[in-house]
């Protein structure tokens, strides 16, 4: 069984700044940084970081080869990226005295992709394997699509939630991923358990994970709802969080972990990355996790 992640790689340009800019406002910074992210990227290395032998799909546009290296120093498997000539996708991310972000997305080269692409990638995959999606990548639809006619296990965190979703037909996903922000997207609902409800109501075939910042996670499979708290911590910077939630809970589903055991680790891995600043590189190693 092989993981494959077509996900989006990003450069960070993260700015420390004392609050999140208002309309209208300018705001001298204390710092800026340039980090490795991308929802796609943060993921595959949370992946790989927790165990999973992971390939990472993806172009990488000009200026990105710290990219690459990234993702190959840790342990994802980089043979099927592709480089292009355009300019790479790149984030403005304000993070603010208590760690909240807000981040500005250029899609860049994430937004490249070809169905030559995808077939390529996919020729490389078979029944049984899992596919791992974020939406900050074109061509969504037509993933989706070829990955399920091989029999792939198709899992979406469909974050940002934006009409490029609107194509894909999300009735072929196994496992979502949500955060309380597009649990409300998707069902109008904001109340944990109703946003659960509608997801039942449309996805009866799908389990979902649904994360809700300082109120824990909980994990829908079936008619069962698992719930888990947060381990309290001084956040510095929340990028990334839910990437590592996503990643470890991944993995530890795959490695045959129950649900509970599942959504404990994950807690565990993103309330140590929002001790730290940046995005992949604040992801933990399984053994400070488990430790
Ligand atoms: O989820 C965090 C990521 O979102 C950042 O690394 C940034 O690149 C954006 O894609």
């Amino acid at each position: 069984m092989k993981v494959l992640n077509f996900g989006s790689l990003n450069v960070d340009y993260v700015y420390q700044m004392d609050h999140i800019l208002l309309p209208g406002e300018t705001q001298a910074c204390s710092s800026r940084n340039i980090f490795c992210g991308g929802k796609g990227l943060n993921q595959s290395i949370a992946l790989a970081k927790a165990g999973a032998p992971v390939f990472h799909a993806g172009l990488i546009g000009n200026g990105g080869e710290i990219l690459r290296e990234e993702l190959q120093k840790n342990g994802v498997d980089i043979s099927l990226l592709k480089t292009v000539s355009v300019p790479c996708g790149h984030t403005v991310i304000q993070v603010d005295k208590d760690g909240q972000n807000s981040i500005l997305l250029y899609g860049g080269s994430n937004r490249a992709i070809s169905e030559d692409y995808v077939d390529e990638v996919m020729s490389h995959f078979e029944k049984g394997d899992y596919l791992v999606l974020q939406n900050e990548i074109n061509e969504m639809p037509y993933i989706i699509d070829q990955a399920y006619k091989k029999g792939m296990v198709i899992v979406l965190n469909p974050s940002p939630y934006d009409e490029n979703l609107s194509g894909c037909d999300l009735s072929k996903v196994s496992l979502f991923l949500i955060n309380e922000v597009e649990g409300f997207q998707i069902s109008g609902e904001k109340e944990p358990d109703r946003i659960l409800g509608v997801m039942r109501q449309r996805y009866p075939e799908a389990n979902v994970v649904l994360t809700l910042g300082g109120d824990g996670s909980c994990y829908m499979e079936g008619e069962k709802i698992y719930r888990q708290g947060i381990f309290p911590v001084t956040a510095v910077d929340t990028t990334a969080a839910g990437d590592t939630f996503t990643g470890y809970f991944i993995s530890s589903a795959i490695e045959g972990k129950d649900p509970a055991e599942c959504l404990r680790i994950a807690a565990r891995a993103s309330s140590i990355s929002v001790t730290r600043p940046g995005a992949a590189g604040s992801i933990p190693l399984r053994e400070e996790v488990l430790s």
